[in-house]
């Protein structure tokens, strides 16, 4: 008998079920006799011991569903050793849980913060896989997270639509697009749909070379300029300024996020009229996209395995067109940011995207 333990954990995305589903189906197909254990609520579940029994009916019709099966939460990792609210020490407890349903491994779905958590697990001697799920494609060690590409489509589809409303207004239209500390879904939905301007936090933006690349625009007969813009798109003055200092400033103005603050700047230096267009959580919403349902069954089935050999504290990552693995001790505490230097940003700037750098 093979018993595991799966979750998904921190912010949801596509594709959670698809991975789950691979993993279920590789281990039905291959071992004799297998449980399956879901935990509720990601590690919550764990730490109070709220799981269900997960039969081959369960992984049945979900490849194309969004969200995940088992639910989901957030419990960061800074706070891993802080005991709950009812004084329970969360690693204990979830060693406990592990050890009473006598697991032979568990699989964690979950993005940097997450895997983090996976790897202190491991440590404490459980047999953990890991694979990397976000909509934000900023997990180390992996070229592609499952859930990026569907919520590339969702934010390029907003930009889409954007496109004929602003060239019947002659006005710029900023979207701002998901992505926490990183900018892949804005740099890749943003030449996907035809974004005039793209603003990533690894590339902070000069608010003057912004607004020239929009008089350029009219000066060239463009009625409109779409502005693809990261929710941590920073300016250049802002990057210098020390972490603490900006999240100080951050909290303290008045625009409900970045994308307001821009379009202000903008309209006050052009005096073009500016609107904020905000997808926000749509971009995680929804069916997987066929690039991500491929990813997911992959991984799924690379997890599987290595739960099979009995080969753990490892992450599942896709490499090139090769799924491969990489210690969790390895990709801990590492965010894969964006390249400024990257062929895809040479690219995008050789074709006449400005990055107001
Ligand atoms: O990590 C995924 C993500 O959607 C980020 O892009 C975004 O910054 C964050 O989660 C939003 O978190 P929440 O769902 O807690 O508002």
């Amino acid at each position: 008998m093979l018993r595991i333990g799966m979750l998904t954990s921190g912010g949801d995305c596509q594709a959670l079920n698809a991975t789950m589903r691979g993993v279920a189906k590789t281990l039905y197909n291959n071992v004799e006799d297998v449980e399956i254990y879901g935990f509720l609520d990601g590690y919550k579940g764990m730490i109070y011991g709220n799981y269900k029994l997960l039969k081959p009916k369960h992984f049945s019709g979900i490849l194309t569903e969004g969200g995940t099966i088992l639910g989901t939460s957030r419990t960061p990792f800074k706070e891993i050793d802080v005991p709950t609210p009812e004084g329970i020490n969360k690693v204990e407890a979830m060693k406990d849980t592990y050890n009473k349903l006598g697991l032979d491994a568990l699989v964690v779905l979950g993005g940097n913060g997450s895997l983090k958590t996976a790897n202190r697990l491991s440590e404490e001697g459980l047999n953990v896989v890991g694979c990397p799920k976000t909509i934000d494609n900023d997990v180390w060690g992996t070229d592609m997270t499952f859930g990026f590409h569907s919520s590339v489509e969702i934010a390029t589809e907003a930009l889409d639509c954007i496109h004929t409303t602003a060239a019947s207004h002659s006005r710029v239209f900023i979207v701002e697009i998901m992505g926490h500390k990183v900018g892949w879904i804005t740099l890749y939905a943003g030449i996907a749909g035809g974004a005039d301007v793209i603003l990533l936090p690894e590339i902070p933006y000069d608010i003057k070379k912004v607004c020239k690349a929009i008089k350029r625009r009219e000066k060239a007969g463009k009625n409109f300029t779409i502005l693809a813009v990261a929710e941590g798109a920073i300016s250049k003055e802002d990057a210098k300024l020390k972490k603490k200092d900006y999240k100080k400033k951050v909290a303290d103005r008045k625009y409900p996020s970045v994308a307001y603050e821009i379009a202000d700047e903008i309209v006050k230096e052009t005096g073009v009229e500016a609107r904020v267009t905000v997808p926000g959580h749509t971009q995680r919403g929804g069916q997987p996209c066929a690039y991500d349902r491929v990813l997911s069954t992959r991984l799924g089935a690379e997890a599987a395995e290595h739960i099979i050999n009995k080969d753990f504290g490892k992450m599942v990552a896709l490499k090139g067109l090769e799924i491969v693995d990489i210690p969790l001790s390895e990709i801990a505490g590492k965010l894969k940011y964006i390249d400024p230097e990257s062929d895809i940003v040479k690219q995008a700037k050789l074709s006449g995207i400005s990055f107001g750098d």
